[in-house]
């Protein structure tokens, strides 16, 4: 029988980045079930604050954007005068940007606009949790990569190198903060019908659920934001404690493989069994 586990997480105190929306939401609403104080970093205002009010307790929101470093600074002071300590740092939040798939058409202002979210304000969140973590001599960071660590491709340079960015720094604070007691870990999803994505496609959440389902390698699963929120309570929790460097990809097995050649030999031996049988 599965189900849920509670309290995995009972009296630990955490930030999520991007914590209004998608991935962030969920992870949110899954720690408070298990137990986590949290607040909520973002800069939509009124998704976070209505998050706080349905969640009633434990749970309070900051206004910050992560590319400002007074902001995460504030962000991580308030965790620790609010609810005492920090234990968990869920660099989280990220922007797709414009969808320019070509380097003759990237657009250069754009380019910077995703560091400095994705790469800069992961940055920030790492180093001004790690100024709380280090004389605790305990801790989590946690990053959200994103599959274009691992495919390429599909998504533009901007995004892809942003991501793959974040999982060197993940890698090289391993190393770094390894003799403080600190995990750092990154979760890596795949196309997940997230706000970001719905928007960026212009579809609806069922399209994109269609899509992603149509290019799946694990069938049976329309994958959503909790599966994600899972991954970071693993992540987070004492069930991971010997867990440091890893890149989570959280994808279905979608970058184990690259089924190009398959689907035009599949074409073509369908093009010509119809021009044998027509012949
Ligand atoms: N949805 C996907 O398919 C997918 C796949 C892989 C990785 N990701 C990554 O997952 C993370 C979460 O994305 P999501 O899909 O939940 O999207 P989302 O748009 O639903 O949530 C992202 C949140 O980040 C916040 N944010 C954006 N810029 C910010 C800033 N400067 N400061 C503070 N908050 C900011 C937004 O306000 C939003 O609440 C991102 O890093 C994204 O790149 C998404």
């Amino acid at each position: 029988m599965t189900g849920f586990i509670p309290n995995r997480l009972e009296g630990k105190v955490a930030i999520v980045t991007g914590g209004a929306s998608g991935f962030g939401e969920s992870t949110v609403r899954l720690f408070v079930k298990h137990g986590v104080k949290v607040l909520i970093a973002d800069v939509q205002d009124d998704q976070g604050l209505s998050l706080c009010k349905d969640l009633v307790n434990n749970v309070m929101y900051v206004h910050c954007d992560v590319t400002q470093d007074s902001d995460v600074r504030n962000a991580v002071d308030t965790a620790v005068s609010t609810f005492g300590k920090l234990d968990i740092m869920f660099n989280n939040a990220g922007i797709l940007g414009n969808l320019d798939f070509t380097i003759l058409d990237s657009d250069i202002d754009n380019f910077r606009r995703v560091f400095d979210v994705n790469v800069f304000g992961s940055f920030l969140g790492a180093k001004h949790a790690a100024r709380v973590m280090i004389p605790a001599k305990s801790g989590v960071i946690l990053f959200t990569s994103s599959v274009a660590s691992v495919v390429s491709g599909e998504f533009p340079h901007s995004y892809t190198v942003s991501k793959h960015a974040v999982v060197g720094l993940m890698k090289n604070l391993c190393v770094e903060l390894g003799q403080y007691g600190i995990r750092v870990n990154c979760i890596s999803p795949g196309s997940i019908s997230t706000p970001l994505l719905t928007n960026a496609m212009g579809l609806e959440k069922t399209a994109v659920d269609d899509i992603v389902c149509a290019s799946a390698v694990l069938k049976g699963v329309v994958p959503t934001a909790e599966d994600v929120a899972e991954a970071a309570v693993y992540l987070a929790s004492d069930g991971s404690k010997y867990v440091t460097g890893i890149n989570l990809v959280v994808d279905g097995g979608y970058s184990t493989t690259n089924q190009s050649y398959s689907r035009v030999m599949k074409q073509t031996l369908e093009t010509l069994a119809t021009k044998t049988y027509l012949r």
